[in-house]
């Protein structure tokens, strides 16, 4: 244990949307509004884009990952894009496990699991989404359901791998959806998935940014990132917008500064 204050993460997971000239203009205009000395700033476009927007990113100080990534190293595999090709154009993170691709794409927690492997293995920071469907949350089940999914990482890449990654709540039921989990639903999770990680190792566990998702906004992000276990955002359709997205980010520093309980403790759960 220490106590070193967690640094936020704001994320902006663009997902299937924009275009060159879209994805420049965003960039510029949040690249405009910092620098973000307080925040660790990520964007995740889609793959044709993280090229293009590497040297404008880079030099403004502002991260960039992938979306998705093969869980094989290369080959035969059509359609698909390594870490060490997301690495070579740039990228620095990588999100497994979003659950557009465990729904759409039929990803199970252990081909979440292989993924992560492969990204930490490339040396991209695994950015590990959880969270439970809506059906799962009325049924009781939103700590057994997070607790698999995390365990299926653990099991197979070991505490250690978490020393460099980043987990992500994202409740389903809030993705897209204009509902958002109350900061006291939020924490909860957080607190646990912590909790979860400390039985294996505190120190780790105290570090790891745990980031909420589902419709975060700049109306709701302050209450959000002022709770002691939310450690910043992963934005879907906020993060379109440069205002919306800057508007989160500054959010999430002005809250770091105030929540002095947002310290790199942990207790085993
Ligand atoms: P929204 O912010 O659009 O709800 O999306 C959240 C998300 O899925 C980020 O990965």
């Amino acid at each position: 244990m220490n106590d070193m204050p967690r640094k936020p993460l704001i994320a902006g997971n663009w997902k299937m949307n924009g275009s060159v000239a879209m994805a420049e203009a965003l960039v510029d205009a949040i690249v405009e509004a910092g620098p973000f000395a307080a925040a660790d700033v990520l964007v995740m476009p889609p793959f044709p884009y993280i090229d293009r927007l590497r040297s404008r990113v880079s030099s403004a100080g502002l991260l960039i990952g992938g979306q998705d990534l093969s869980p094989h190293e290369s080959g035969a595999y059509t359609g698909e894009v390594s870490g060490a090709m997301l690495v070579d154009v740039g990228a620095g993170y990588v999100l497994v496990g979003h659950s557009e691709r465990r729904q759409y794409h039929g990803e199970s927690d252990d081909v979440v699991a292989a993924k992560f492997e492969a990204a930490a293995a490339a040396g991209l920071k695994p950015v590990l989404c959880v969270g439970e469907s809506r059906e799962q949350r009325e049924a009781g089940q939103t700590e057994a359901v997070v607790s698999a999914q995390v365990d299926a990482v653990l099991s197979r890449c070991g505490i250690a791998a978490f020393g460099d990654a980043v987990v992500a709540y994202e409740p389903v039921w809030a993705i897209g959806t204009g509902l958002v989990a109350t900061p006291e639903q939020a924490q909860q999770v957080h607190a646990f998935i912590r909790a979860r990680l400390a039985r294996h190792d505190a120190t780790i566990a105290g570090r790891i940014q745990i980031l909420y998702g589902g419709s975060m906004k700049p109306q709701n992000a302050s209450d959000l990132l002022a709770c002691e276990d939310i450690d910043g955002g992963l934005i879907g359709g906020a993060s379109l917008k440069a205002d919306e997205f800057v508007a989160i980010i500054m959010a999430s520093i002005m809250t770091s500064g105030t929540a002095s309980a947002k310290q790199s403790d942990a207790a085993p759960g």
